[in-house]
């Protein structure tokens, strides 16, 4: 059977998530939905008759939705949601301050997923996607290694490019790795960052690693504070794009998302940053590798700020 997904949310994150989903040619429909009349179907419309000249024949699909989940039957049978919805910060919040408003929209949409796409696997990327990501597991009440969140592919990615610009090296020489929260707690992890193989630290003094830590924690909001309306969407929705393909791919690829972690690290009961091989099923396992202590004991830290908050999104 032909590959479908879904993208919920046809703002800037969401349009150009369901853009490159249908470049890759590998679905038979991708569905962008919105609650904004027409905007979703404009964009589909758009995006389909871009397909003779990037030649591509996944066909986009755009439905708007209504408050009683009008308009989400188009989502049936989709193997991915990826949901997008929500509003983005402005420049001087953090991702924190959309928890409550953003709670709201994210558990509609996941009681529409449960209703009408009760196999796919859910991949959130609303902010504050670590809180976000709990609450759709509630909401939807699928199995948890079936919702996971988007962070660490972006964050890995905005921690890549900084080292790859700083050493005025090609992007692929680069390997590197962040976990924790997608915010204040996240880890970057400069010991599992190589250039060509050599270890960062022989590369670069440490203060200057500890520059490049920092931007990348603050990478989100050196974008915001930029464009002065709106947040990042290009980075973040080549993230979301790869991770719902490893899924309908059942690549097994390891990647850094927000999965719900069960002993790992001796952390357990929450969702956090961590590494993780995905497939059809979602998540495969949660990967622990090798961290400095420093490193553990930060993504300790970012377990028990993100707990706390977490349990909070219940009531919301
Ligand atoms: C960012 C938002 C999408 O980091 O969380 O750009």
């Amino acid at each position: 059977m032909g590959k479908k997904v879904t993208v919920v949310g046809a703002g800037f994150y969401g349009s150009t998530t369901a853009q490159r989903l249908a470049e890759y040619d590998i679905f038979d429909t991708v569905v962008l939905t919105d609650i904004i009349d027409g905007k979703p179907a404009g964009l589909a419309l758009d995006m389909n008759q871009s397909r003779p000249i990037e030649g591509f024949e996944t066909k986009v699909v755009g439905v708007t939705t209504g408050p009683n989940g009008e308009g989400y039957e188009a989502i049936e049978g989709s193997d991915v949601v990826v949901v997008t919805a929500g509003l983005p910060r402005k420049p001087g919040m953090s991702r924190m301050d959309l928890l409550e408003v953003n709670a709201k929209i994210v558990r509609q949409v996941a009681e529409n997923i449960a209703k009408y796409a009760p196999n796919a696997v859910v991949i959130v990327v609303s902010n504050p996607v670590d809180e976000m990501t709990a609450l759709a597991q509630l909401a939807t009440q699928f199995p948890k290694n079936r919702v996971f969140g988007q962070a660490g592919v972006l964050d890995t990615a905005r921690f890549t490019n900084s080292i790859a610009e700083t050493l005025a090296v090609p992007v692929k020489s680069v390997k590197a790795l962040t976990l924790g929260s997608h915010g204040d707690t996240m880890v970057p992890v400069p010991s599992r960052c190589t250039v060509d193989g050599k270890p960062l630290s022989d590369l670069l003094p440490a203060e200057k690693i500890e520059e490049l830590v920092v931007r990348t924690r603050n990478g989100g909001a050196e974008v915001v504070a930029l464009l002065k309306t709106g947040s990042a969407y290009y980075a973040p929705s080549a993230a979301a794009a790869r991770m719902a393909k490893a899924v309908v791919e059942d690549s097994g690829e390891v990647l850094p998302v927000c999965a719900w972690v069960d002993g790992e690290y001796g952390i357990s009961g929450v969702y956090l940053g961590v590494e993780a091989q995905i497939g059809a099923e979602g998540i495969k396992k949660v990967v622990e590798d090798k961290l400095t202590d420093t490193e553990i004991a930060g993504l300790k830290e970012a377990a028990e700020a993100v707990r706390a908050k977490q349990a909070d999104v219940a009531s919301l």
